[in-house]
């Protein structure tokens, strides 16, 4: 191998065109693709910013054209050579380089590398085990790499936004004490504390709340947050928050600098200008309309509520549904009913029963407004023309409908709906939807447990009109809190918080949080928010999910440098790994250790 020997770059591989011909250039790169034609050797020379086509001529330079025999896939080289004209009909105009070619006169090889195990193309189907193994070879392939610039992209002009608007970037302790966002903590020991452990942060919720009471008024950080929760395609267990919080607002304000960060983000990463606001529906609404808390808005198939037309139907599934509580909710498949066979319906049936439901029903609406169905034969004529007029349903429509307890169907019927959304094509993947989800309930019952959690986290403001329900009916109290959706997928989420230690401590009480124990654990913070703290409020944006949607990926992995497999592994590292029985021990971990 051989050394730069005082070769200096002078432009990436990106950067040449036919501006610059007869320039003498130097180049510096990875051998993506060679090819050798007649005696004459191309090489597609690769870097982080695009292709150059380098030649080796033998009647140009002999000797550097016997050297470049042995280049291979991945090589690391330095070339030095002329811009040249590509011959007619030779040129690439899909490049920006596409014009030109190098004509080398010295090649230095500065490192070999054997065959990499999958092609480094973005053509080639990888399995993705593979590509995170050798995750530095997947990232140079541009598909992956290009996410990376734009996640660079993206973190400059939220910081430039902040900081104009006067918000400060303050680091918050990543080894710290459990913050409850409901996930599992992960918890490290520690070797100078004997039985003693620290929680990574979920979220640095409590000590940005601390910072207002410290009087810093706006406060950003682009910060980890670690939680060990089962994995999808849109969650990491280690992932990025865009975290603020600021003083003396109300929610008015953080809608505006919401928007105003997300048209800032958007301008600089895809050029597009969004709509000065976004729209906002409060979560009863959402949950009404779409049976999810983060409705997809791009397109229609929204949820229409029957319970009151079937509660006495002949039906008896629908019935008996009705009168211990449950709902009837149905969907309009609008003009799609010859498009769907039966084979699709038995296959959406088995679709929804994924998430509860016992079946699901469906009218098929013929050319003479009949009804085609397993189940039309239970209704009254007043019955089904009530239902066809609430459904807006005439000829050529597919019905579906789910009966069960409300969160069942607002579960099934959501998925339904989007998959349906799939399946008919009804979704523009062109568009950006955002959408204000509002007044979330504060508290949620928890079946399992028997007692009330948070649906946000503890420190969220309730709705003052609320505040004498926190006792008589807690599940009807309404929140100060609010998330930012979009396309159907949450990307932020905060609140107005507690700022009043009483009010703090009834929240407390209301979840079930002994006096005790709320000072066992959240001690420092009760204290502080008697010592002057001012009306304050915040959210956090995920974004890794912001990524994913600006780049279009399919998977949260590909806008991560070093991401974690759904079994929260690295396969690179082959972390978590054991470790030493020593370092075991003084850590006090050793399973026969004793006080
Ligand atoms: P929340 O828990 O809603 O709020 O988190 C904020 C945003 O972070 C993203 N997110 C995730 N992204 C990837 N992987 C995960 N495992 C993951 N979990 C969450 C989501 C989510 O909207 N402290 C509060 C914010 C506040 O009240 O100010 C909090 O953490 O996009
Ligand atoms: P059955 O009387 O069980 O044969 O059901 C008749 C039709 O009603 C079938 O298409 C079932 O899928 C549907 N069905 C059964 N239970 C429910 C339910 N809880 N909600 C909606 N449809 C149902």
């Amino acid at each position: 191998m051989e050394s730069l020997g005082g070769l200096k770059r002078t432009q990436n591989c990106n950067a040449l065109n036919t501006s610059h011909i007869g320039q003498e250039v130097t180049l510096m790169g990875w051998v993506m693709r060679r090819r050798d034609h007649g005696g004459v050797i191309f090489i597609d020379l690769r870097d982080r910013w695009g292709i150059t086509q380098v030649v080796f001529n033998p009647e140009h330079n002999a000797e550097v054209h016997a050297k470049a025999h042995d280049l291979r896939s991945e090589w690391v080289l330095a070339v030095r050579g002329m811009v040249c004209q590509r011959p007619d009909g030779m040129a690439n105009d899909k490049l920006p380089t596409g014009g030109i070619e190098v004509m080398v006169n010295e090649l230095r090889i500065l490192n070999s590398s054997p065959t990499p195990p999958f092609p480094l193309d973005d053509d080639s189907e990888v399995s993705e085990n593979l590509r995170l193994k050798y995750r530095y070879l997947d990232l140079r392939r541009p598909s992956i790499s290009k996410n990376l610039v734009m996640r660079h992209q993206a973190s400059h002009a939220i910081r430039t936004y902040l900081n104009e608007l006067n918000f400060l970037e303050i680091e918050t302790p990543i080894l710290t004490k459990s913050t409850p966002e409901g996930a599992r903590d992960y918890l490290v020991p520690s070797r100078v504390n004997a039985g003693k452990f620290y929680a990574l942060p979920q979220s640095p919720q409590i000590f940005k709340q601390l910072l207002m009471v410290a009087g810093m008024d706006r406060y950003y950080q682009i910060v980890k947050c670690f939680r060990d929760e089962d994995l999808r395609a849109d969650r990491q267990p280690e992932f990025t928050q865009i975290d603020l919080e600021l003083s003396f607002v109300d929610e008015e304000e953080i809608y505006q600098i919401g928007e105003g960060m997300m048209q800032h983000l958007f301008k600089a990463t895809l050029g597009l200008d969004l709509a000065q606001t976004f729209p906002r529906m409060t979560y009863a609404e959402a949950m009404e309309r779409f049976g999810n808390d983060k409705p997809d808005t791009r397109f229609g198939l929204e949820l229409v509520n029957l319970t009151e037309i079937v509660k006495d139907c002949g039906f008896t599934v629908f019935a008996s549904v009705v009168k211990s509580g449950g709902l009837v909710k149905s969907i309009n498949a609008k003009g799609r009913g010859a498009e769907l066979s039966r084979k699709n319906i038995d296959d959406l049936t088995e679709y929804v029963a994924q998430y509860g439901a016992k079946g699901l029903a469906w009218v098929k609406v013929k050319e003479d407004g009949e009804w085609q169905s397993p189940i039309a034969k239970f209704f009254t004529d007043a019955e089904r023309s009530a239902m066809g007029e609430a459904l807006d349903a005439t000829p050529g429509d597919l019905l579906f409908f789910v009966a069960d307890q409300p969160s069942v169907v607002h579960q099934a019927l959501s998925e339904l709906r989007l998959e349906l959304g799939r399946m008919l094509k009804l979704i523009d993947s062109t568009l950006f939807h955002f959408l204000w989800v509002t007044d979330f309930p504060l508290l949620e019952y928890d079946v399992n447990e028997k007692r009330f959690s948070a649906v946000h986290h503890p420190f969220t403001a309730p709705n003052e009109e609320d505040l004498d329900k926190l006792e008589s009916d807690p599940g009807a109290v309404r929140s100060r809190a609010y998330d930012l959706v979009l396309n159907g997928t949450e990307i932020g989420g905060g609140s107005l918080r507690i700022h009043q230690q009483a009010i703090q401590s009834r929240v407390f009480s209301a979840l079930g949080i002994s006096a005790d124990d709320a000072n066992d654990k959240f001690g420092f913070l009760l204290q502080a928010l008697e010592m002057g703290a001012p009306p304050h409020g915040g959210m956090a944006f995920g974004l890794d999910r912001l990524m994913m949607i600006l780049t279009g990926s399919e998977s949260i992995r590909d806008v991560i440098a070093f991401p974690k497999t759904q079994k929260a592994t690295c396969p690179l590292t082959e972390a978590p790994s054991s470790v030493a029985r020593k370092q075991l021990t003084e850590l006090y971990l050793r399973p026969d250790w004793k006080e």
